[in-house]
């Protein structure tokens, strides 16, 4: 399984960094929204799930996180830290993410709006739909 961990240009200068992502360029989609995750309690495990269409690029914007990615046929784990990094979730990829440390915020684009029919939830469903 191929890992696309993209690394943004940053543009730093004595006052700081900065990272500016533009879709169709830094990012391969059109960015319809952008979602993020907080105050993540210790201990918690979230996602479990693939999308039918959806791409996703997951960033860790500050502290730390885990992904685990699964798709279907091997799992590789993704550890996000870098503000610059961007982890590519594409289409039928069971991703779980845990392991946040407590000032973790992951940030998400996303190439639709959110579309609950485009999840599956359900771990056996989904390796049926690889085996398709
Ligand atoms: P949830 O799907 O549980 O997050 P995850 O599976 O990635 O851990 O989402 C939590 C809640 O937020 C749920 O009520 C749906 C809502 N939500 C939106 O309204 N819009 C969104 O873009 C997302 C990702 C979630």
């Amino acid at each position: 399984m191929q890992i696309v961990k993209y690394q943004f240009q940053q543009h730093g200068d004595d006052r700081g960094r900065l990272v500016a992502l533009e879709e169709y360029g830094d990012i391969p989609f059109e960015i319809k929204r952008v979602y993020y995750m907080y105050e993540t309690k210790e201990g918690v495990r979230r996602g479990f799930h693939a999308h039918r269409t959806l791409e996703q690029i997951l960033i860790c914007i500050h502290g730390s996180c885990e992904i685990l990615m699964d798709n279907g046929k091997e799992k590789k784990i993704v550890f996000l830290e870098k503000p610059y990094e961007g982890l590519y979730v594409g289409t039928l990829m069971w991703h779980e993410m845990y392991n946040f440390s407590s000032d973790a915020v992951l940030m998400v684009l996303a190439s639709e709006t959110y579309n609950e029919e485009d999840y599956m939830r359900n771990y056996d469903e989904f390796l049926k739909m690889i085996k398709k």
